[in-house]
């Protein structure tokens, strides 16, 4: 039997290059090799607010993008969060053994406050997560760098019930690919984000987006300056993301030389950008104008998973003394 393996993505608006890099691509790398559980987190984003009838079409588009680039439903169990009520109960249960004062520490929970205001849900979403996770008794989890905080706590809170029931959870690690933090394309120092304009290579973005968003990109003034700065490091990683090794090591060797031209290195990541994105935007527009197909599959996922999820409630339960 092989290890469990589960991540989920918010549904809140399309996904960027950050996403997939960060998060989808290792999902697509691994999933034969886990026994892989994806899912929809459309429970999570709904402290955002968005419309319900564009809120619906966000999660299926999310789900036609999970698809598209490459996640296979004949390997990985996929499903939407809100349709395993489960989760939502384990969450309360969960809710004890988290103090306020390791919420208030999460960092996204200060950034997203800040501009969302202090909405209860956004306060209290690492616990939904940590019950996302200690549900299927995952061993990783694969996910971007920002989410390494709420993994620890959901880590601290699986301890805290073990210390008090007796081994009811296994404790989850973290899993970082190559390309957990990519950065925004016009400040290297603030991470790629759909919320911040120009920072982002949207996974639906047309052509000529993608060129005028290379092409705006930050860089710095000396292309041949010893050390690699930000911005720069920030375009290899994109670019070592999407395309071959050849092609990183031909614009590596120019790097180290003192030979590289920015406007070179920006075709060159324009075209690899392309071939990426063509075949997966086609593939995501035949999925999305397939939503009998996209539902049967989230059908099937549910099916397989939404026992374990069961099973697993009720031994917690058990475990507390609830009759
Ligand atoms: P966003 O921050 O754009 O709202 P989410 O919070 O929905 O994205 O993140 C979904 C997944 O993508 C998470 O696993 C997260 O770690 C990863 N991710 C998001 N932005 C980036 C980024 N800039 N670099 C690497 N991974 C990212
Ligand atoms: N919090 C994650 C994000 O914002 C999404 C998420 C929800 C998740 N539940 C999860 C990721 C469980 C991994 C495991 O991207």
């Amino acid at each position: 039997m092989n290890k469990r393996l589960v991540s989920g993505i918010q549904p809140s608006g399309s996904l960027h290059l950050g996403n997939y890099l960060g998060a989808i691509k290792q999902w697509v790398e691994l999933q034969s090799d886990y026994d892989s559980i994806y899912f929809v987190a459309d429970y999570h984003a709904l402290s955002a607010k968005t419309d319900p009838v564009e809120y619906q079409q966000q999660v299926l588009e999310t789900l036609a993008m999970i698809i598209a680039l490459g996640v296979d439903p004949k390997n990985a169990k996929l499903f939407i969060q809100s349709q395993i009520p489960e989760h939502a109960e384990l969450s309360w249960l969960l809710s004890s053994y988290v103090s306020i004062g390791q919420l208030n520490r999460m960092t996204q929970y200060k950034e997203k406050s800040n501009r969302q205001g202090q909405n209860a849900a956004l306060l209290t979403y690492p616990i939904l997560m940590a019950a996302d996770v200690l549900i299927y008794d995952a061993e990783v989890v694969p996910v971007g760098d920002d989410q390494v905080q709420h993994l620890e706590l959901t880590r601290e809170i699986a301890r805290a019930v073990n210390n008090h029931l007796g081994q009811v959870f296994v404790e989850p690690k973290p899993l970082l690919g190559h390309s957990s933090r990519i950065m925004s394309l016009q400040d290297p120092q603030i991470k790629m984000s759909k919320s911040v304009a120009g920072s982002a290579i949207g996974l639906l973005d047309d052509e000529a987006t993608v060129i005028r968003t290379i092409k705006r990109a930050v860089t710095d003034s000396d292309p041949n300056s010893p050390k690699i700065s930000p911005a720069i490091k920030n375009l290899f990683d994109i670019l070592s993301g999407v395309s071959d090794q050849a092609t990183v090591s031909k614009f590596e060797k120019l790097r180290v030389n003192g030979s590289l031209r920015y406007s070179e290195l920006k075709e060159a990541l324009v075209e690899e950008l392309l071939a990426f994105l063509r075949p997966v935007q086609k593939t995501f527009h035949a999925l999305i104008k397939e939503e009998s197909n996209l539902l049967k599959i989230v059908e099937l996922g549910t099916e397989q998973v939404r026992p374990i999820a069961i099973a697993k409630l009720r031994e917690v339960k058990k475990a507390l003394g609830l009759l």
